[in-house]
């Protein structure tokens, strides 16, 4: 099985994705394979441009110093940036496994998943809190994965909007069951339960797990279930 088909594989375990958006950046290495070790089925990495979203965080270079460090893993890139098409080919080239864009900021996003597909990578689309279902609901069958933002991007630690859930649900009914359903933000042991019973299989957690003593008891946690350990 290649690293994106873990994405694209129809199981219904539901996968938890940590975001290094709350590792401490000084170990960054050790602190990935802390949560691979741990149970942790991708990287999440939260790339913010300062104009989309009021914050900065990582891009392609410390993507591929991952890709180097950490060839087995599976790498799911979340661009909160204003202009996702420039980042195509920089990720794909960095070692990125998936893609995900923001259907706010891409006027065709058919093509966008086609040139993400082209390079080898799986294609998201991600839709913010305020952001109605109509917005997405034409290209859903063009994605790898649909990801539902459960805050307003920008930052880790925020508390979960419930009221996204109605549009996972709404978005679940219409998806294949090879594509996944992703959320992210806010996402502890408590929350992850709603968000799995809205048919929610990926889900990304910073804070709840890098803030955790116990990495493993966390991503446990929020999967719902415990899964088989790692070698
Ligand atoms: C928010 C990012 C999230 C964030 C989640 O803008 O897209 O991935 O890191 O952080 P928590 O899990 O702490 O809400
Ligand atoms: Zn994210």
């Amino acid at each position: 099985m290649s690293r994106s088909d873990l994405i694209r594989c129809p199981r219904r375990l539901p996968l938890v994705a940590p975001s290094i958006l709350s590792a401490d950046f000084a170990r960054l290495g050790e602190e990935c394979r802390a949560v691979l070790a741990a149970g942790g089925d991708l990287l999440h990495l939260d790339v913010m441009d300062g104009h989309f979203v009021p914050n900065l965080t990582m891009g392609p270079a410390l993507c591929r110093s991952l890709r180097q460090a950490l060839p087995e893993a599976t790498l799911d890139v979340h661009l909160m940036v204003d202009d996702p098409e420039l980042f195509i080919d920089p990720f794909a080239d960095a070692g990125a496994d998936s893609l995900t864009f923001h259907v706010e900021v891409v006027r065709d996003p058919d093509a966008v998943c086609a040139l993400v597909r082209q390079r080898g990578m799986t294609a998201g689309i991600a839709v913010n809190p305020p952001t109605p279902l109509e917005r997405v609901l034409p290209w859903l069958d063009r994605a790898d994965l649909v990801l539902v933002m459960s805050v307003n991007p920008g930052f880790s630690g925020q508390s979960f909007m419930p009221e996204v859930l109605a549009k996972a649900e709404a978005i679940r009914t219409r998806l294949r069951p090879d594509q996944r359903l992703e959320m992210d933000g806010g996402i502890n042991a408590r929350t992850a339960e709603s968000c799995r019973q809205a048919g929610c299989d990926l889900l990304v957690a910073a804070s709840a797990i890098f803030g955790s003593a116990d990495y493993a008891a966390a991503i446990e946690s929020i999967r719902g279930e415990r899964v088989a350990a790692r070698g």
